[in-house]
């Protein structure tokens, strides 16, 4: 069976007494879950108190964004050396937020995802729609486009130690959420196109939906049958939802 994975992505969010809070909350709302089930990407700067605090918990941690590069003069970046020293397990890329405001582009992404895999971390490999894109149905040839960047670089076997996020760009803290219907569909095409190439890989591999996640829809969402958990944002700051979301993802 594969892996279901809610992962909160807390985005340029929080402080150290506000994360301390949040995540004793998380900590004791998520204990009784399986193992490698949950997992908060954190602002950089708070990567070693999250480790501090999750060490020796059932949630794993990661961070949102890390530098193609291994080392070098690279003003500001991160390596994924860096992350590895601090225990991080994934490493978000590809988030629409960073293709679109940061200017990463297909190729980027697709060398950050080596990168991370490089180092032994997971990548969770963001793809997703504008509006204007799935008003012109171009919604799949879009995320064949994004997923293809990455399987062209990394080989479509890469992906066996991936997780995919599909995130339409529209739902992205919009309070719009697609519907699970909407989202199964192109679940479905991304589990489908990579089954053409790979049917074990595809059939192994975690897809979380992304975009407006709340405790009040995650569990019609996570009860179809391509949708492998979440990738959560503003309700992973919130711990009664973050909580209710991941317990939903066992139902
Ligand atoms: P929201 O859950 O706030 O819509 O954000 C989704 C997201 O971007 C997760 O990466």
């Amino acid at each position: 069976m594969r892996k279901k994975l809610v992962a909160g992505n807390w985005k340029m969010h929080g402080n150290l007494a506000e994360n301390n809070d949040l995540l004793n909350a998380i900590i004791s709302g998520v204990t009784e879950l399986r193992s490698e089930s949950v997992a908060v990407c954190v602002p950089y700067p708070f990567i070693p108190s999250v480790q501090d605090k999750l060490k020796k918990t059932n949630i794993a941690w990661g961070a949102q964004n890390v530098s193609q590069y291994d080392k070098g003069a690279y003003t500001g970046e991160v390596s994924t050396t860096m992350l590895n020293d601090f225990g991080c397990s994934y490493v978000i890329v590809g988030h629409s937020e960073r293709r679109t405001l940061f200017g990463e582009d297909s190729k980027i992404v697709a060398e950050k995802y080596v990168a991370v895999q490089k180092a032994g971390l997971t990548p969770i490999l963001c793809v997703g729609e504008t509006l204007e894109q799935r008003e012109a149905g171009t919604t799949e040839q879009v995320i064949g486009e994004q997923l293809n960047a990455v399987i062209a670089l990394a080989g479509v076997d890469s992906l066996s130690k991936a997780v995919i996020a599909y995130e339409p760009v529209w739902a992205i803290g919009t309070g719009k959420t697609a519907t699970p219907q909407q989202a199964q569909d192109i679940h479905s095409f991304i589990r489908s196109g990579i089954a053409t190439q790979n049917a074990s890989v595809a059939e192994n591999l975690t897809i979380q939906y992304g975009g407006s996640v709340k405790a009040n829809n995650a569990i019609e969402l996570f009860a179809m049958p391509d949708i492998d958990g979440g990738l959560i944002g503003g309700a992973s700051l919130i711990a009664s939802d973050f909580i209710a979301i991941c317990h939903a993802m066992q139902n």
